[in-house]
Parts: C-alpha cells; structure tokens; sequence
C-alpha cells in the first residue's frame, strides 16, 4: 500500500491526457493524497468507461457525469433500472453506486467496482468529482 501511495504522485505526474495535472496544483497536500489515492482506485474503471471523451465501451462515458441525471447519457445499454432511476449523480450518489451498485440501483447490470470502505470510495468520488467537472468545463468551451 505505501509503496503504491508513494508512486501514485509519479504516475499522476506523468499524465494520461487529462485535467489531473491541473487539478493537483490547486489542491492541498492532504487533498492532493485523496485525488491520488482516487486516481488509482479508478484504475480498472476505464476498461469499461471513458472519462475524458463520450465514447461508450461496455459501459456509458462518465466524461461530465457528476450532476447529471442517471442513466442519462447518450448510451444504448443502460439497463432500464438505470434509465428509470430518476436520480442525479452526486458525492452521496456516488459514494452508495460504488461501494454497492446493486443497493442503489437494483437490477443495475454494473457489478461491485473495486472500492472497499469509506475512505476509499471517498477518494474514489473525490477523484471522479473534480475530473468530470473539469472535463464537463472543456467539453462546453473547448
Ligand atoms: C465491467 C465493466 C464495468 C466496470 C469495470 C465499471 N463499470 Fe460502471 N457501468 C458499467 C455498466 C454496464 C453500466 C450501466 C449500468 C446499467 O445501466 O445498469 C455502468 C454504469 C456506471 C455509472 C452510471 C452512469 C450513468 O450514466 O448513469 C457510473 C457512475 C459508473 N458506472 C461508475 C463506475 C466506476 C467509478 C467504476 C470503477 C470503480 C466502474 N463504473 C467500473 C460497467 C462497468
């Protein structure tokens, strides 16, 4: 774990074509330790979701998904208990979705996505938040 905590720096430094870089210079130290431990936590999510472009894989883009209505995007394989959710994506949302998608969201066809305890679903919104929301302020003035 330490080991892993102390690289997330280096690889988030690196880049991947995203607002991270931007995002973690205007972050606090504490908070920076949150978006990193964020960052990794999402790592097996972007096999099935994009987060910076609105390319659906298997499942929708999550590029500007934090304020948006559930099952709302511009995806065709949303279950229809996600289309019928009739709730918006926000921290507390979020936070329930991914320690439990099932709970939320029954008959969801996501399955339990990695996250394990409050602080690192935590982290995991934290990270998601403040990318979708820079990617959201792109998307619209590009
Ligand atoms: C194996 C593929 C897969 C993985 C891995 C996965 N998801 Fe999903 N995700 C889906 C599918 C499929 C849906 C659509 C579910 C439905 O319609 O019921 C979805 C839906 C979502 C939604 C709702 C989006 C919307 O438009 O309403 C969010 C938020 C989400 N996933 C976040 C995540 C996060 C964060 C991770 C990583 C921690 C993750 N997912 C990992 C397949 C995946």
């Amino acid at each position: 774990m330490s080991v892993i905590l102390a690289l997330a720096p280096l690889v988030a430094a690196v880049g991947c074509g995203g607002p991270e870089r931007e995002i973690r210079s205007s972050l606090s130290n504490a908070d920076r330790q949150r978006f990193d431990l964020g960052q990794r936590l999402s790592t097996p999510c972007w096999s099935c979701h994009d987060l910076y472009g609105q390319q659906n894989k298997v499942g929708p883009y999550l590029a500007g998904v934090y304020g948006r209505k559930a099952g709302s995007a511009n995806f065709p394989g949303y279950s229809q208990a996600m289309r019928s959710s009739g709730f918006s994506w926000d921290e507390r949302s979020l936070r329930s979705f991914l320690l439990d998608p099932n709970r939320l969201v029954p008959g969801t066809t996501m399955v339990a996505s990695g996250p394990r305890g409050p602080a690192e679903v935590d982290a995991l919104v934290f990270y998601l938040k403040h990318v979708s929301q820079a990617v959201s302020r792109k998307l619209r003035n590009p």
